[in-house]
């Protein structure tokens, strides 16, 4: 049997992914290739008129028919670029979403304008995207306090291979429900939470972990948990950002004035103009007698720094 050209191959895999319904299939052809030749878009154009190994041939095609039954991209890949940074990605974690991206430049404005040594808590961290983007972002002299938390082990595990590879030393990482296991007061809190009813669900979520996905009959259920925790914790000058579904603009604008009645709480757009973030600022930064050394302001019952039973450091090393 001939060889196929690598531009052959990928007309083949076109139209079978445009046959299935995929959106973009002359891409997701040309993303599942690279990930099979281990090579970046250039690489792959100039490999157009090369023929491609039967081996190569088949471990791509196979990927093809499972992204033409569905299955995503970034799950077949195991990579995901998110804040202009690679992810690894499987499916214990949630698929780090573009309009997320926000959470990260809103949360750096925050930290940077504070003078003291700021403690941040991402919750609900996933593959732990904010919080490694906010290290990146904030850079190695930044001297605060960056942690991740979730509910979920698989997807702790999945933060602690992108923290050590994007982050060595520099985010924490936390296994509980919500911020129950935080003690000690927090400048900033992010948080893309679960937020979609079940009624929400459709064929392209199949895929990712249903913990990742749903929160209740409303879809508010942990936000207002996370809510009523937040306003224990939050130093009086401090701030938190929730990424929410458009629908919920109201209901979490209510949430949070019946919590923080003398807050600044706005819901902002996405990119495409939805509803999508809502944010919360208690107060200006005087650098007053709520000044902090660093880490140990946010120790949680089980410290951070001495990973008991509910770190990932203690689950997998
Ligand atoms: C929508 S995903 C977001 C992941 C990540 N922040 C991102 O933006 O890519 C929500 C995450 O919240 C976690 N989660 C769900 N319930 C939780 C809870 N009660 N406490 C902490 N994390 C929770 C899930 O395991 C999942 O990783």
């Amino acid at each position: 049997m001939d060889r196929l050209t690598t531009r052959e191959l990928l007309q083949q895999a076109s139209e079978r992914l445009r046959t299935a319904g995929i959106e973009t299939p002359r891409l997701d052809a040309e993303v599942l290739l690279m990930a099979v030749l281990g090579q970046d878009r250039a690489g792959l154009y100039r490999s157009l008129p090369e023929p491609v190994s039967l081996e190569v041939a088949g471990r791509f095609l196979e990927l093809v028919e499972r992204r033409a039954r569905g299955e995503p991209v970034a799950y077949l890949t195991g990579r995901r670029e998110f804040y202009g940074i690679e992810f690894l990605v499987t499916p214990a974690v949630l698929i780090p979403r573009p309009e997320t991206e926000f959470l990260v430049t809103w949360a750096a404005a925050q930290l940077r304008r504070l003078s003291r040594r700021p403690v941040c808590i991402d919750v609900g961290t996933g593959c732990g995207a904010v919080v490694i983007a906010l290290a990146h972002t904030l850079g190695p002299a930044w001297g605060g306090l960056l942690v991740g938390c979730d509910i979920s082990l698989p997807a702790l595990q999945v933060a602690r291979m992108n923290r050590d590879r994007l982050a060595p030393r520099r985010v924490e990482l936390v296994c509980g429900d919500l911020l129950a296991w935080c003690r000690g007061r927090l400048d900033l809190i992010t948080a893309n939470l679960p937020y979609l009813r079940p009624d929400q669900a459709h064929a392209g979520l199949a895929y990712e972990p249903s913990q990742a996905l749903y929160a209740g009959e409303d879809g508010f259920a942990l936000y207002r948990r996370l809510l009523r925790q937040a306003a224990e914790l939050l130093r009086p000058d401090g701030s938190m950002i929730c990424e929410i579904d458009p629908g919920q603009r109201e209901v979490a604008r209510e949430a949070a004035q019946a919590l923080f009645p003398a807050a600044n709480i706005q819901v902002l757009p996405d990119l495409a103009g939805l509803d999508r973030y809502l944010t919360i600022e208690l107060g200006s930064d005087d650098g007053g007698p709520e000044r902090i050394e660093g880490k140990s302001a946010a120790r949680p019952a089980r410290g951070l720094d001495t990973p008991g039973p509910h770190t990932t450091e203690g689950a997998t090393r």
